[in-house]
């Protein structure tokens, strides 16, 4: 299916697969969600949990996606928190461009070489363990990412999607060729100089803001989310399109839809369940709901 058949959603997404914002203003609370925060969250948060819990059975075809509220209990900031030190005078969807990498190469490269170091400090935390047990529960478990950093993978999961490329990786700038590890670091210039190109630069193998997505991971979540039973959106703004507009294509194709995020989002007053809790606890509560189904 092309992407733009399957845009019958209720996110204003783009009609393309190039990242951007959507602008939107604050969400108002959902009326649920308001109710269950008056209430005390704690406990109507184990009832979303478990309406959550019985809908996934082993036949269920469950597609979780991750945003960067999922790292950010892994120690790595969202997307939108305030940059720390250095760079907090910059924002980083003025830094994330082609762009800003063609106007400052080596300001970009040092910005993505600080936040490599605070990937490769992190450890997975108990939600993305709790995932990968999920896996074994359900008949298939697919994780459409956001996040850059490759936690996912590092906690074991199976079967991840990378919509946003990933931030240890680099490639060229100009003909996209992988580089290695070694060459890196064996050169001087900052950015290192491109082994393939004599024009070329290295730079992160992540998406841009106006950069399209890789088609193959792309496709791939977009036949997902339409032929998933259940589909949890976990830790993202539902903000950046079009990964934003997944979620309303599983809704939209007949599947439960659940959020976890601690802030509601444009998301939450579409969505069955809302967890308003952060991504560990949810997600290893969800766990042992499960653990204690009967079989
Ligand atoms: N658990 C769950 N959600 C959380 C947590 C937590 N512990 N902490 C924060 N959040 C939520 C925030 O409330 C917010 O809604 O995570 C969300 C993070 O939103 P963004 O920073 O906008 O990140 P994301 O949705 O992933 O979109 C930005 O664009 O260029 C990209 O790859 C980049 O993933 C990034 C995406």
């Amino acid at each position: 299916m092309s992407w733009s058949g399957c845009l019958k959603v209720g996110l204003r997404p783009l009609a393309g697969d190039r990242i951007e914002y959507t602008h939107v203003s604050q969400p108002a609370m959902p009326v649920a969600v308001e109710k269950a925060c008056q209430e005390g969250a704690g406990q109507v948060m184990s009832g979303a949990a478990e309406t959550l819990a019985r809908c996934c059975k082993p036949s269920t075809r469950l597609v979780i996606l991750s945003g960067s509220g999922m790292s950010a209990e892994s120690g790595i900031p969202t997307f939108r928190d305030a940059q720390t030190g250095l760079w907090s005078r910059f924002r980083p969807e003025d830094l994330a461009t082609p762009e800003a990498f063609a106007r400052d190469p080596e300001r970009v490269w040092r910005w993505y070489e600080h936040r490599r170091d605070g990937v490769r400090a992190a450890r997975p935390h108990a939600g993305h363990r709790a995932l990968v047990d999920l896996e074994t529960r359900v008949a298939r478990l697919t994780i459409v990412t956001q996040n850059v950093d490759g936690l996912h993978q590092r906690s074991g999961s199976q079967r991840v999607l990378e919509l946003h490329g990933n931030i240890l990786r680099s490639i060229c700038s100009v003909s996209r060729k992988p580089i290695s590890e070694t060459w890196l670091s064996t050169a001087e210039d900052v950015p290192p100089r491109s082994p393939h190109t004599s024009e070329g630069l290295a730079r992160p193998d992540v998406v841009w803001f106006g950069e399209s997505l890789p088609e193959h991971a792309f496709h791939e979540a977009v036949g997902e989310v339409n032929n998933c039973d259940v589909c949890i959106a976990v830790g993202t703004s539902a903000l950046v399109q079009p990964a934003a507009s997944l979620p309303m294509i599983a809704r939209e194709a007949g599947a439960f839809l659940a959020e976890i995020n601690p802030v509601p989002t444009p998301l939450s007053n579409h969505v069955d369940v809302f967890l308003r809790e952060p991504a560990g606890r949810a997600l290893t509560q969800l766990l042992s709901i499960m653990q204690a189904m009967p079989g």
